[in-house]
C-alpha cells in the first residue's frame, strides 16, 4: 500500500528486493546502505521496512534496523511497519527508542493483534518532536468518537489488554472463552499474559 499511495501521490519509490536466505525474506543491509549514500539519497526522505513481513512472516531483527538508523550521512526516517508484532516473539523496534533514535517511526494497528480492523486505528511511536510535527502537520479531522471508543476499551484494564502487558501471541491463543479468562486471571494478578485476539473475538 505503501508504494501505491506514493504513487498516488506522485512520489517515487526506490525498490530493493528482499533477500532469501536459509528461507528467509530479509531486507538486503548493503544494497540498502549503499542506496542511502548514493546520488539519490539527499531525495529519499523515508524508508519503509515491515517486521513481521507479509506475507513472508520474517522478522527484522533489531540490529538490522540500527545499522540503518545509524547511517552517518542519509538523513531521512526509517518507518518500521508491525502491524503483525503482536504474533511474534521478537522485541518490538520501540525498544530502540531507549537508545535515544529519533529517526524512526514504529507502526502498529489494532486492525490485527486485537482484532479490531473495523474501527481504523493505528499507533505510531516516535520521538515527542516528531510527533508534534505530525500533530501540526496532520489533516484538521481527528479519531472519530466511536473508533476512540472502541480502542480505548481495547486497551484498557479492565478489558485487559495494555501495550505495557503485551506479550507475544501464540496462533491458539484466545480462541477460547477459558483461554480469554485466564489471560485475564493472569492480569488481574499481576502476572504477564499473552495479550491479543484470536479470530473472531470482539471487545465486549
Ligand atoms: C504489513 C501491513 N501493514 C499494515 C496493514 C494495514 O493495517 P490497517 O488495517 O491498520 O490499515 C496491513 C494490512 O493488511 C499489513 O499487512
Amino acid at each position: 500500500m505503501y508504494s501505491v499511495c506514493a504513487a498516488v501521490n506522485d512520489v517515487e519509490v526506490i525498490k530493493s528486493p528482499l533477500d532469501v536466505k536459509n528461507g528467509r525474506f530479509l531486507p538486503k543491509t548493503e544494497e540498502i546502505i549503499s542506496i542511502l549514500s548514493g546520488p539519490n539519497a539527499a531525495r529519499i526522505k523515508l524508508l519503509f521496512l515491515t517486521s513481521p513481513g507479509n506475507p513472508t512472516g520474517t522478522c527484522i531483527p533489531n540490529d538490522l534496523v540500527r545499522t540503518i538508523l545509524d547511517h552517518p550521512t542519509w538523513r531521512g526516517l526509517v518507518i518500521l511497519d508491525e502491524a503483525y508484532i503482536d504474533f511474534t516473539e521478537k522485541t518490538s523496534a520501540v525498544a530502540l527508542f531507549d537508545e535515544g533514535y529519533q529517526n524512526l517511526v514504529v507502526m502498529q494497528t489494532l486492525s490485527k493483534g486485537f482484532g479490531l480492523a473495523g474501527i481504523r486505528m493505528g499507533i505510531s511511536f516516535q520521538s515527542p518532536e516528531l510527533a508534534q510535527i505530525l500533530a501540526n502537520t496532520k489533516a484538521p479531522y481527528s479519531i472519530g468518537t466511536p473508533t476512540a471508543t472502541v480502542a480505548l476499551r481495547a486497551l484498557s484494564k479492565e478489558v485487559g489488554f495494555t501495550l505495557e502487558y503485551a506479550l507475544p501471541c501464540p496462533a491458539d491463543c484466545f480462541t477460547t472463552e477459558s483461554a480469554v479468562d485466564e489471560a485475564n486471571s493472569k492480569f488481574a494478578s499481576g502476572e504477564p499474559h499473552v495479550a491479543g485476539r484470536g479470530a473472531g473475538e470482539r471487545v465486549p
